[in-house]
């Protein structure tokens, strides 16, 4: 997000995607990312996520400019490297942009960006964005090569995708997911020792987000879905009360 994260602590960043999905649903207002954004701020996320999505089916251009506006935590903007995600962001100046890969048909973001594939597209793009003071996330499966890749063109920061890991742990338990949970950690490990900032996330609940929270290189969780479904129940703020707790519980 903003600056350089302490070592050893390990932020939530609060995805609120999901809010818009619920109004755009009906049209109209609500219920307000904006003030699903105010609620995650008073229950202490340390940043606001959104994914302007190129067919705007959750968060839309005035709900960035209104958490640019109102809301004094970092905003890290999910996007795809597209020229228009471009001068949205040069326009709005985000603290960090988190590039996505993106496909119309999909329901969520299915896997990580290949930077190793599009090194020539991206290293200019990120470039840009750097100049303009806004810190560059890339949204990566776990892997060697994609990492190097990212440490290639210029990134500040890489996402893994714990989707896979997520997945796993859904169909074996905690046992299931050792395997891929191993392949973060490794990855996590040699991303750090680039100098990258290691961040993850995608489908984190609070089964899932124990073991990930553990991994000392990594300094952020981006958490959406889960926190805004199971708010439905308890609210927000208790929702987001006990993914942190649990983060913290993870981490000591
Ligand atoms: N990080 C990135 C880069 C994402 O694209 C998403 C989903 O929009 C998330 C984190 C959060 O995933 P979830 O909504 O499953 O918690």
């Amino acid at each position: 997000m903003t600056g350089k994260a302490r070592p050893g602590t390990l932020r939530l960043g609060v995805n609120i995607d999901h809010v818009a999905t619920i109004r755009n649903a009906r049209g109209g207002t609500h219920p307000e990312p904006l003030r699903a954004a105010k609620h995650a701020e008073e229950a202490g996320a340390d940043g606001i996520t959104a994914h302007l999505r190129e067919d705007r089916r959750h968060i839309g251009d005035d709900d960035i400019s209104a958490l640019r506006r109102e809301i004094a935590l970092p905003l890290n903007l999910e996007m795809a490297a597209t020229p228009e995600m471009l001068d949205i962001a040069l326009r709005h100046r985000p603290n960090a942009c988190c590039l996505v890969p993106e496909r119309r048909e999909e329901l969520t973001t299915e896997g990580g960006l290949d930077v190793a594939g599009g090194m020539d597209l991206l290293a200019p793009f990120v470039a840009a964005l750097r100049e303009a003071g806004i810190r560059i996330s890339l949204f990566i499966d776990p892997d060697e090569n994609q990492i190097a890749a990212a440490r290639g063109v210029g990134a500040d920061i890489v996402e893994f995708h714990t989707g896979t890991y997520c997945d796993a742990f859904g169909e074996g338990g905690a046992a299931g997911a050792a395997r891929e949970l191993e392949r973060i950690r490794q990855s996590a490990a040699g991303a750090a020792g680039l100098g990258l900032e290691v961040h993850a996330g995608h489908g984190l609940s609070f089964a899932t987000v124990g073991p990930v929270a553990a991994i000392g290189d990594i300094v952020e969780l981006n958490i959406g879905h889960f926190l805004i479904g199971e708010a439905i129940f308890c609210g927000l703020a208790e929702s987001i009360g006990r993914m942190r707790a649990l983060m913290a519980e993870a981490r000591a």
